[in-house]
């Protein structure tokens, strides 16, 4: 029998790429998935896309950046299911621009996207874990290793939640609740995904290709992974693995090579 057969699974930020990927996949392993995004038409979208497979759906619109949103979330899975085993903290969005330039009224949306949503919603859904001995998954990035240039903010919202990770782990230590964080490398992004420029407007980001860069279907695999194997952190990709590797002998190198690619950017006109 499936691991997550049963189970009800929070995924956040789910309308889309990686974090819809999650869906269908716990979806046809029986899961009880309840969706989220801010937007409602899209959720809806794939909340029907879903249901129509015969898989049990909950679709839940709310930004999780909100501490009140989040409450909304939690409360309509817990009256809908009753319970909570699992919770994905997966919404999240980068920011592109350098911090001289970006505007300063806008500097919190990736801090709220990617980090408080995850705090506020693990610290809400503690007390279900608890009971049923469940997990949270934080969604990281390699941009939580060692932080990016022109990518500040989303860097520093991702190593946020490995400091959060490492102290729910002690902290959660003797109540049977799984916390875990996938480093998730480069990915092949959905079409039309987009990420916020330095003015805090959305932008398409455009198609890259790069060796070693993973499919969504494939990371949804290994986050699902880690989490039936109750693994606390994994680093995604080769170059993910190399590069974290590299950074814990030899800081130094990476920050020069990043300057370095900084540097050749910047000159080329951003
Ligand atoms: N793709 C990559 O290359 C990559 C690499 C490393 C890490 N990651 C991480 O993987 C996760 C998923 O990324 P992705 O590429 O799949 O992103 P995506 O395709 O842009 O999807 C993001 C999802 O999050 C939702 N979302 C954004 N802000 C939200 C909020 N405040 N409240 C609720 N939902 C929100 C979006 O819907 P709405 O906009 O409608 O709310 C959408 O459903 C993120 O945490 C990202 O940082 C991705």
């Amino acid at each position: 029998m499936s691991f997550f057969r049963n189970k009800v699974v929070i995924v956040t930020g789910s309308s889309s790429g990686i974090g819809k990927a999650l869906a269908l996949k716990l979806g046809e392993q029986g899961a009880k998935v309840v969706i989220n995004s801010r937007g409602d038409g899209k959720l809806q979208q794939v909340a029907d896309e879903l249901s129509a497979k015969g898989y049990d759906i909950l679709a839940v619109a709310a930004n999780v950046g909100k501490l009140d949103d989040c409450r909304r979330l939690v409360d309509t899975t817990l009256g809908h299911y009753g319970r909570i085993d699992v919770l994905i903290n997966n919404a999240g969005a980068n920011m592109h621009g350098r911090v001289e330039d970006t505007d300063p009224e806008v500097l919190h949306l990736p801090m709220e996207i990617n980090y408080l949503s995850a705090l506020y919603m693990t610290r809400l859904c503690i007390p279900a874990l608890k009971e049923s001995r469940g997990g949270v998954l934080f969604v990281s990035s390699l941009a939580g290793i060692h932080g990016l240039p022109i990518n500040a903010v989303y860097s520093s919202a991702k190593m946020g939640l490995r400091a959060l990770a490492e102290c729910l782990k002690a902290e959660l230590t003797g109540t049977g609740v799984y916390a875990g964080i996938a480093y998730v490398g480069i990915t092949e992004n959905e079409k039309g995904k987009t990420i916020y420029n330095a003015k805090g407007e959305k932008f398409v980001r455009p198609d890259f290709n790069m060796l070693g860069m993973q499919t969504i279907a494939d990371v949804a695999d290994d986050i699902l992974w880690m989490i039936r194997t109750r693994r606390f952190k994994h680093v995604f990709t080769f170059p993910g693995k190399l590069q974290a590797f590299l950074n814990s002998l030899f800081p130094e190198l990476v920050q020069y090579l990043l300057t370095k690619a900084y540097l050749r950017r910047h000159r080329g006109g951003w």
